[in-house]
């Protein structure tokens, strides 16, 4: 259902969710890059588990949002449980 290192949307209320699965760990963030807002379902993912933006290239943590390259507020990051009966993502 998401192919390994895909992302995938999911609009989740009003927010639209990217969805990321490498291997057996799955990440949910906010699909909007937090410094201009580019669209992060188009981003590359990196050996070192970081999204890197396709707009300007920051580079943020997959696990915590934190910011590794660039200047702006963390990228927003979703807990995301797995069970038989689907993938849960808490939203704040
Ligand atoms: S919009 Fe994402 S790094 Fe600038």
């Amino acid at each position: 259902m998401v192919p390994d290192r895909r992302i995938k949307k999911v609009i989740l209320g009003k927010k639209s969710i990217g969805i990321l699965r490498i291997g057996d760990e799955f990440f949910a963030f906010d699909s909007q890059c937090p410094h201009r807002g580019a669209d992060l379902l188009q981003a590359n993912i990196n050996g070192a588990g970081e999204i890197i933006c396709p707009l300007h290239q920051y580079r943020f943590d997959l696990k915590s949002g934190q910011v590794r390259s660039g200047f702006c507020g963390e990228l927003p990051v979703f807990q995301v449980k797995l069970s038989e009966n689907g993938l849960f993502v808490c939203l704040p």
